[in-house]
């Protein structure tokens, strides 16, 4: 489930043999472990390792590359500039990567996010638990089958970060199938008129929400299905596909996410993206 990957470099070329054995790892499911990749922090950003950055309501601060507009950061002035230049650096080093040791084309760079918080010891509702095992769905951006792929980096000068991964996707789609609703016609439709989404919401869309609720209300498959304990050590980056992969974010501050969007036909085995198993599985196309 985890494959270790010895790159020191953020920019290629990278070896032709490590650039496959990428590709065939994430694709299969599982999360690239960079050990040996810190992203470094200057000397004066080092004060941005404090939870009080963030404005204390939403979970992560985010940056919109294309606008360059910070969200959720208690900063102003001088130091939001400053903060928004390290995310824009992370987020533009973490592009070079992906672009350089995938064979994707046209991957697009969506938000990027600084998590200071420690994960420990919050509170939330299990719907919006990351500790709780989960795959990645957005409520209010719909992806009509496109993949999420996340690029994270253990920024914490000590503290690892702690997850647990789960089970094959297709055996949690398996389990938690038969139990979602039935969808409601009209209610995409009435999302997009109110503006709760960006864009209509596919099947596929209602589908992953409804099996990412699912399988965090279930505390029988949070406390006995199958995972595995993984530690991000301090100075480590890791890349996944997040729709894909069942993970629980257990413990640990200060980490940088850039998310990156790809269409399923980019993939050099689309059957093994989400929405092409939960269509075999269904029986019926999703978008
Ligand atoms: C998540 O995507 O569920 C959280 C991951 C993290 O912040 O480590
Ligand atoms: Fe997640």
């Amino acid at each position: 489930m985890i494959e270790e990957l010895p790159l020191t470099q953020w920019q290629g070329p990278f070896d032709a043999a490590v650039k496959a054995r990428a590709l065939e790892a994430l694709e299969s499911g599982s999360v690239l472990y960079f050990p040996q990749l810190p992203f470094r922090l200057l000397e004066s950003e080092t004060e941005f390792l404090d939870a009080r950055v963030a404005d204390g309501k939403a979970k992560n601060i985010s940056l919109d590359h294309t606008t360059g507009k910070m969200q959720a950061s208690s900063l102003t002035g001088e130091r939001a500039v400053r903060l928004a230049a390290l995310m824009e650096r992370f987020g533009s080093s973490a592009a070079t990567l992906v672009n350089d040791l995938l064979p994707y084309q046209n991957v697009e760079r969506a938000r990027t996010s600084f998590r200071p918080v420690q994960v420990k010891g919050r509170s939330y509702s299990k719907i919006s638990d990351d500790r709780l095992l989960h795959i990645d769905a957005f409520p209010t951006r719909p992806m009509h089958g496109r993949r999420i792929l996340r690029f994270f980096a253990n920024v914490a000068p000590s503290s690892p970060r702690h997850w647990h991964v789960g089970q094959p996707f297709e055996e949690f789609a398996r389990r938690f199938l038969p139990q979602v609703g039935p969808h409601l016609p009209g209610k995409s439709w009435l999302y997009e008129k109110l503006g709760v989404t960006r864009g209509k919401r596919s099947l596929y869309d209602e589908l992953m929400l409804s099996l990412h609720d699912a399988g965090k209300l279930d505390s029988d498959f949070q406390s006995n299905s199958q995972h595995q304990n993984v530690i991000f050590a301090p100075g480590s980056c890791w890349l996944v596909f997040t729709d894909q992969v069942l993970h629980a974010a257990l413990g640990g501050e200060f980490a940088l996410e850039q998310t990156f969007h790809l269409d399923v036909a980019q993939m050099r085995e689309p059957a093994r993206a989400p929405i092409r198993v939960l269509e075999r599985l269904s029986g019926k196309a999703l978008a």
